[in-house]
C-alpha cells in the first residue's frame, strides 16, 4: 500500500512539474504564469478538482514513445468562481509548447461534455503552439472534436476564452466560436497564418504582435473583447465577468443587490443632452448614472466606439446595455458597430439577460466603403438580433432616432416591451435640414423660405409626441427618472414569456 501511495505521489509530482523547472522558469521569464498558477488565480482558493492528471499521449512516431509527460500539456477540471461552478482547461506551454495531441483534445472534450451535462460554463486558458506536429491528422481530428463541442455548447452554457500565449492556425477557431475572448498584451497573439507565411504570400512585413497581438484584435479586427496588461489582471477580470452570467441557458443570472436604491433620482441627467442637437455628449455618463453603483462592465471598449455594449446591474439583476455613443461618428450605425451590438444582443437573448438600449442615432453611416463593405447585410444583423430577441427589452431614446436606425434600435415594432423617450427626443425619418432640402428642393435658391420650412418640420416632427401619439413610445419620461422607470419596467417584465415560431434555425444574414 505504502508503495502505491508513494507511486501516486511521485506521479502527481511529475504531472505538476509539467515540462520541468527549466521550462517553468522560461515561462516566468516571459512574464507568463504557468497553467496551474493561472487556475489558482482564476478559481476560488482550494476549489480546483483536477481530472486526467495521468493521461499520456499515444504517439509512437519520432521517438515520442520515450517522451511522455503525465497530463499531456493541458490541465483540466472544475472549480468555483465566487462559489459558482465552472469547468476549466488550461494549456501548459511547458509541455511540448502546449501543443494539442489526440489525448490533450480528449481531455478538453471531457470537461466540455461534463459542463454540458450539468449546465455550467467553460473557461479555456489557451497557450499553445497549435497542432502537435508529431501526431499529424490525429491532432487535427482532436481540434475538430473541440470545435464541434464549442458549437453544440453555444447558447447552452457560456464559453470564455483567454488567450495567454500563442494561438495560431486553425487553433484560433475554438476561441472564435466562444462567447468572449480576453487577451494578454505583449504575450499573446492569434492569427490564421503567421508573419512568415504572410511575407511569402503577400510580401507584407509584419510582426506577430502587429498581426495578431491583443491591441490588434481589440482595436482593429474586433476578434477579442478586451486586452489586459498581464495574466493576473486578465484572470481577475474574467472572475468579474463571470459574476454577471447565468450558469446556463435555463437559468437566470445571479442577483447581487447593492445599496443603490431603485428610485434614485439623477438630476444631472436633465442637462446631459446639449441644447444644440449637433453637439456631442458622452452616453457613458447616462449608463454610469443609471446602473447600480455606476458599475458598467464594458466589452470591446476600444472597437467600434460609436456603440457601447456591456453588462451592468439594476436592482441587483444583470442587464445587457447597448447604447449609441454620440461622441464617436455622431453615434451612427456602421458595419462594425452593427456586428458588435448584434452579437451581444444575441448573447443576452440566449442567456436570459434583459437588454436595455439607449438610443441617440442619426442613422446609418453613408459612403462607398460602407456600401461596398456590405452595410446592408451587416446592419441587418442587428435588426435580426433585436427582432428575434425574446428577453425583456427596454429602450430609452435620449435624442435622435432617425430613419431605419430608429426601427433597428429595439423599437416598439421589433417587440420592444417598454419604449421611453426623453422630452427632447426627435423621432423622425431624418433631421429637419435634410428633410426640407429633399421635399422643398424647388426652393433651393430661397434660404429664407427653406429656413421657415425647416422650423415648421422641426416643430411638427422633431419631438417624441408624434411617436407617442401612436403608442410607439409608451411614455415620455424626465431624464432624472430614467433609473427608476427602467427598474420598475424590469420588475413588470420579470416573468415575460414569448416564443418564436418553431423552426430548425433562422437564417441570420451572415
Ligand atoms: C509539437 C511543439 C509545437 C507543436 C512548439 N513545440 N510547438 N511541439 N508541436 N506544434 C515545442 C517546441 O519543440 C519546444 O520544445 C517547445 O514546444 C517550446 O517551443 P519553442 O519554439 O521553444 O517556444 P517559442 O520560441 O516561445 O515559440 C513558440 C511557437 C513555436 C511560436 C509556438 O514553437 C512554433 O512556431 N511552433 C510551431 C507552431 C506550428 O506551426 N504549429 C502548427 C500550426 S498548424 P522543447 O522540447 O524544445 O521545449 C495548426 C493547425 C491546427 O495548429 C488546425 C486545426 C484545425
Amino acid at each position: 500500500m505504502q508503495d502505491i501511495i508513494e507511486q501516486l505521489e511521485n506521479k502527481r509530482a511529475a504531472a505538476r512539474l509539467g515540462g520541468g523547472q527549466k521550462r517553468i522558469d522560461a515561462q516566468h521569464a516571459k512574464g507568463k504564469l504557468t497553467a496551474r498558477e493561472r487556475i489558482e488565480v482564476l478559481l476560488d482558493e482550494g476549489t480546483f478538482e483536477e481530472w486526467d492528471m495521468f493521461v499520456e499521449h499515444r504517439c509512437t512516431d519520432f521517438g515520442m514513445q520515450d517522451n511522455k509527460i503525465p497530463g499531456d500539456g493541458v490541465v483540466t477540471g472544475y472549480g468555483m468562481i465566487n462559489g459558482r461552478l465552472v469547468f476549466v482547461y488550461s494549456q501548459d506551454f511547458t509541455v511540448y509548447g502546449g501543443a494539442l495531441s489526440e489525448t490533450h483534445a480528449e481531455k478538453i472534450c471531457k470537461v466540455m461534455d461534463q459542463a454540458m451535462k450539468v449546465g455550467a460554463p467553460v473557461i479555456g486558458l489557451n497557450d499553445s503552439g497549435g497542432a502537435r506536429i508529431q501526431e499529424g491528422v490525429a491532432s487535427l481530428g482532436g481540434y475538430a472534436d473541440v470545435f464541434q463541442r464549442n458549437v453544440m455548447a453555444s447558447g447552452v452554457v457560456p464559453q470564455i476564452s483567454m488567450i495567454m500565449g500563442p494561438s495560431a492556425g486553425g487553433a484560433v477557431y475554438s476561441p472564435a466560436l466562444t462567447d468572449f475572448i480576453f487577451m494578454v498584451k505583449d504575450t499573446s497573439y492569434m492569427f490564421v497564418t503567421g508573419p512568415e507565411v504572410v511575407k511569402t504570400v503577400t510580401h507584407e512585413e509584419v510582426t506577430a504582435e502587429e498581426l495578431g497581438g491583443a491591441l490588434t484584435h481589440t482595436t482593429k479586427s474586433g476578434v477579442a473583447d478586451m486586452a489586459f496588461e498581464n495574466d493576473v489582471e486578465a484572470l481577475l477580470m474574467v472572475r468579474r465577468l463571470y459574476n454577471y452570467l447565468p450558469l446556463n441557458n435555463r437559468e437566470k443570472a445571479p442577483i447581487r443587490k447593492s445599496g443603490d436604491t431603485i428610485d434614485r433620482i439623477e438630476m444631472s441627467l436633465d442637462t446631459l443632452v446639449p441644447e444644440n442637437p449637433n453637439k456631442a455628449y458622452d452616453m457613458k455618463e447616462l449608463i454610469l448614472k443609471t446602473v447600480d453603483d455606476g458599475d458598467f462592465f464594458e466589452l470591446q471598449p476600444d472597437y467600434a466606439k460609436n456603440i457601447l455594449i456591456g453588462f451592468a446591474r439594476i436592482d441587483g439583476q444583470t442587464v445587457g446595455i447597448v447604447a449609441n455613443q454620440p461622441l464617436v461618428l455622431a453615434g451612427c450605425l456602421d458595419i462594425k458597430s452593427a456586428i458588435k451590438a448584434a452579437r451581444f444582443v444575441r448573447f443576452c437573448d440566449a442567456f436570459n439577460i434583459p437588454v436595455i438600449t439607449f438610443v441617440d442615432v442619426p442613422g446609418f453611416m453613408p459612403g462607398t466603403s460602407q456600401e461596398y463593405g456590405g452595410i446592408i447585410k451587416h446592419g441587418a444583423k442587428l435588426l435580426y438580433a433585436y427582432a428575434e430577441c425574446t428577453v425583456p427589452k427596454i429602450t430609452v431614446i435620449t435624442r435622435k432616432a432617425y430613419g431605419g436606425a430608429y426601427d433597428v434600435m429595439a423599437s416598439k415594432h421589433l417587440r420592444g416591451d417598454v419604449n421611453f423617450a426623453w422630452p427632447n427626443a426627435e423621432i423622425a425619418v431624418m433631421g429637419a435640414k435634410g428633410a426640407v432640402e429633399i421635399i422643398f428642393r424647388e426652393d433651393k435658391g430661397d434660404p429664407e423660405k427653406l429656413a421657415a420650412k425647416e422650423a415648421e418640420y422641426k416643430a411638427r416632427f422633431a419631438n417624441p409626441f408624434v411617436a407617442a401619439n401612436r403608442g410607439y413610445i409608451d411614455d415620455v419620461i424626465m431624464p432624472h427618472n430614467t433609473r427608476k422607470r427602467i427598474a420598475r419596467s424590469l420588475v413588470m417584465l420579470k416573468d415575460k414569456k414569448i416564443e418564436n415560431p418553431w423552426r430548425k434555425h433562422g437564417n441570420i444574414p451572415l
